[in-house]
């Protein structure tokens, strides 16, 4: 299975900022196709952008794609402020970033928000990266994998499937901090998870899992080896175009 590199660019960067990190990865991936043959490479530029990253990438025909960081759990419709998966789709993004844990803190999205959100986005044809993960005290208190696998289990539809959904364990206190799990930590959550996954879907094995927190091309190798580590989901560091690619070789 290709790793599956995911830059997660947050709400970051001007449209000229847009165009410029969109371009030197780009041209980065041009200068080294074999990066294609060991991983999928996507990014997720704020709404606003995601029209410029879309010019740019089908002008160059690359294998880069571009996805959404969320959308909305209603159809189009007298939903001021939101964005359909419909409209992504037709926008031709391949994916979606549900249930981010700054989602999660900040608009007080539930597991069952985000269930219903990644269901409207497979009925429309997005593949839905479904983040998960801990809060530095649940896991001090040892309450991770209950917290883990709850989340998990709740906010994955009916309708995940292996080919429409990837999940995304990102501890919290990893996120944007420098800290990042302990490869063996990695390596029991995401042997945990695909446990849950094999428990629920009928064919789960290759349901991608990302590890995401403070992933930079120093750690990414280590990270990306670790068994059920199928990619990553990288925020801080995909602002840079040469150490988001420095992730991608890595892998
Ligand atoms: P980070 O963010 O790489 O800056 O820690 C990861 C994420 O939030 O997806």
């Amino acid at each position: 299975m290709k790793k599956l590199i995911a830059g997660n660019w947050k709400m970051n960067g001007s449209w000229a900022e847009t165009r410029n990190l969109t371009e030197n990865i780009l041209k980065g991936i041009e200068a080294d196709p074999s990066l294609e043959d060991t991983c999928d490479l996507v990014i997720f530029p704020p709404f606003i952008h995601i029209g410029v990253a879309k010019e740019m990438l089908t002008e160059a025909d690359s294998p880069l794609t571009y996805g959404a960081q969320d959308c909305s759990f209603n159809g189009n419709g007298a939903y001021t402020g939101d964005t359909s998966a419909y409209m992504l789709r037709d926008f031709g993004c391949e994916y979606v970033i549900l249930g981010h844990s700054e989602r999660r803190q900040y608009h007080g999205e539930t597991n069952e928000t985000v269930k219903s959100k990644a269901a409207v986005a497979h009925s429309e044809g997005l593949k839905a990266i479904i983040c998960i993960g801990e809060q530095e005290s649940e896991r001090e208190s040892g309450a991770e994998k209950d917290v883990v696998g709850s989340q998990l289990l709740e906010s994955l539809p009916e309708s995940a499937t292996i080919l429409n959904t990837v999940i995304a364990y990102e501890p919290v206190w990893a996120i944007g901090t420098g800290k990042t799990a302990t490869p063996d930590d990695v390596k029991d959550m995401h042997e945990f998870i695909r446990k849950k996954l094999v428990e629920r879907l009928e064919i789960a094995e290759n349901m991608r899992i990302l590890y995401g927190g403070s992933m930079k091309p120093d750690n990414a190798k280590k990270l990306l080896a670790t068994p059920n580590v199928d990619g990553g989901l990288i925020g801080g560091a995909s602002l840079d175009a040469e150490a988001f690619l420095a992730i991608a070789r890595a892998a």
